[in-house]
Formats: structure tokens, C-alpha cells, sequence
């Protein structure tokens, strides 16, 4: 049986430039869909995959993030005196007793890579899920929980993929892979004439702690960023490294149109919201 995943990365250190400026004082991550920030979302997918440490990686502007996760006496108590039951037990709701948290600053923002990098003494000796926020995945089984089966099958590296079309390959990491979908080839951002294959990397990635090793000596690549596909390239040469084509449907939350749709598709999933929304939307 593999080592357990306990800890879950979450690298919430970059500037966000595609959404400025509501990106100016609020971090990406602290965007709302319907009425949870994106990182709640990315916290609750992990735990429900099993995390109990969870590891943010961030930027002294995004202190927003920490109060997020931060008790909050005075507004709990306001909730239970005025009888706000249900408020009161969302907010109590955003991070489980038995689950810690773990704060690492990224300097400056040099890369995925970099970020991940910086969570190592924090994750020590030990498999670990990185999430990226802005990708939000609506799913029956949680990503995270969909890869956390598949390593422990191998006990290997597995990162989630689908499918992008040919034309937008330089927005994503892409792999090839065999017939076990075990990963060949990797390139971040390659344009569609040197792209190896359309499977692109989506934002969920299980990793075994050899990764560390790689990123210390992964130089700066795409974009002049210390990137984490360059380090999973070098730890292919050690190690198999397995994609893993997700169930589910992802919505790129980084981006203006991924977060509009995520907004509409989540709330046409709550039965308090689908009614009026589904109305409105027959109307146009
Ligand atoms: P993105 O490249 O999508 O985020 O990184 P960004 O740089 O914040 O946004 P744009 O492109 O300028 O609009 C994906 C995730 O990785 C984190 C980001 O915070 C985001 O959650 N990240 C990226 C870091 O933590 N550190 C970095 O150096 C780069």
C-alpha cells in the first residue's frame, strides 16, 4: 500500500493580472462563485480526498486568503444572538476542527514551480496534492479523490488531463502518453505546431516528494517562470508519471468567460437558485 496523502498544496501566490482589477485588493482566489470563494471550493475538495494539512502559498498582498480560514469570534457570535443558525453554521463550516492549516510566503511570484517549491519543508517526505484554485471542477467524485484512487493503484505521480483543442495548446502544460496513460513526453505552454499531443494539464496534480529534488534544479522556462511541468519532465526521468483524464467538467476561473459559466452551471445546481436563474436565462 503507498504512503497515505495528507497534505494538500494550495499555491495562491500570483498576481491574478487576467482579472484586474477586481483583482487589485482581492485575490483571484477569493472570487465568488455563487457564494463561496474559490478557494473554499479547492479546501473542500481536498478534504474531501482525504487531506488534513492543508498548505497555502502566498503573497503578502493576499491576506485576505488567511482571514478566510481564520476563526472569527465576534461575527459568530453576532450570527447565534440574532438566531442566523444556518449563516452561522456556514461560516463555521469553512475549515473542519481536525483539518490544519499551514501558511509558506512565495517572495516574488516566479513560477508554479517556484511555489510548489516553497511548500517542501512544510509537506516533508510525503506524497501531496497540489490544487490550483482557478480551476474549478464540477464532479460527482472529486478530482482530487479521482487521482488519489489512481495513485493508489501505482503509488506513482498522476496529474489530471482532458483533452484541449489544438489551437489553444500554448495556454496549457501537454503530455503525451502511452497506452497505460503513462506520461512520455511533457511541454508547458507548446504552440500547436510543436505540441506533442492535445491532452492538456489542468490544475490538479498528486506528486510524490522526488518532485522537490527536480524543481531545485528546474532553471526559469516558459514565460521566464520556474515551471512545474519542466520539474515533472526531469522527474519522469527517475520516476513513471501518470496522466489521468478526469471525470467531470472544468471550468477555467482565471479567465472571464470560465468564471461567468462556472457561476451560471453552480447555481443552476442549488435548488434555491436553478428555478430564477433557469427563468431568466429562457427569457434572453
Ligand atoms: P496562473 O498563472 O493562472 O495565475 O497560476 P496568475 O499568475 O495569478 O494569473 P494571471 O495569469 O496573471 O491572470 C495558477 C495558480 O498558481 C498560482 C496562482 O496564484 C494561481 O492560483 N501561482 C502562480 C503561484 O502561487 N505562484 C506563482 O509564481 C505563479
Amino acid at each position: 500500500m503507498p504512503k497515505p496523502v495528507r497534505t494538500a498544496v494550495f499555491p495562491v501566490a500570483g498576481r491574478g493580472t487576467r482579472f484586474l482589477p477586481a483583482t487589485k485588493a482581492v485575490p483571484k482566489e477569493m472570487l465568488p462563485v455563487v457564494d463561496k470563494p474559490l478557494i473554499q471550493y479547492a479546501v473542500e475538495e481536498a478534504i474531501a480526498a482525504g487531506a488534513e494539512r492543508l498548505v497555502f502559498v502566498t503573497h503578502s498582498s493576499k491576506g485576505a486568503i488567511q482571514a478566510h480560514f481564520e476563526e472569527h469570534a465576534e461575527l459568530e457570535e453576532a450570527l447565534a444572538d440574532s438566531g442566523k443558525q444556518d449563516i452561522l453554521a456556514a461560516v463555521q463550516g469553512v475549515l473542519p476542527r481536525q483539518v490544519s492549516c499551514d501558511f509558506v510566503l512565495q517572495g516574488d511570484p516566479l513560477g508554479l514551480g517556484h511555489a510548489v517549491l516553497c511548500a517542501r519543508d512544510l509537506v516533508g517526505d510525503e506524497p501531496f496534492f497540489v490544487h490550483l484554485p482557478d480551476d474549478l471542477i464540477l464532479a460527482k467524485t472529486g478530482c482530487l479523490a479521482q487521482l488519489r484512487a489512481r495513485y493508489e493503484q501505482t503509488g506513482s505521480s498522476v496529474i489530471a488531463t482532458e483533452e484541449v483543442p489544438r489551437e489553444k495548446t500554448s495556454s496549457y502544460g501537454i503530455a503525451a502518453v502511452d497506452a497505460d496513460n503513462a506520461i512520455e513526453q511533457i511541454v508547458e505552454k507548446p504552440r500547436p505546431e510543436d505540441a506533442p499531443s492535445n491532452l492538456g494539464v489542468v490544475g490538479r496534480y498528486l506528486l510524490t516528494p522526488a518532485i522537490f529534488a527536480e524543481l531545485e534544479n528546474t532553471g526559469r522556462g516558459s514565460g521566464g517562470e520556474i515551471q512545474l511541468t519542466d520539474g515533472i519532465a526531469a522527474l519522469m526521468a527517475r520516476e513513471k508519471v501518470y496522466a489521468m483524464p478526469f471525470a467531470g467538467v472544468r471550468y477555467d476561473c482565471g479567465s472571464k468567460l470560465g468564471y461567468l459559466l462556472a457561476n451560471i452551471d453552480f447555481a443552476l445546481e442549488r435548488d434555491d437558485l436553478a428555478g430564477g436563474l433557469r427563468e431568466h436565462l429562457g427569457r434572453l
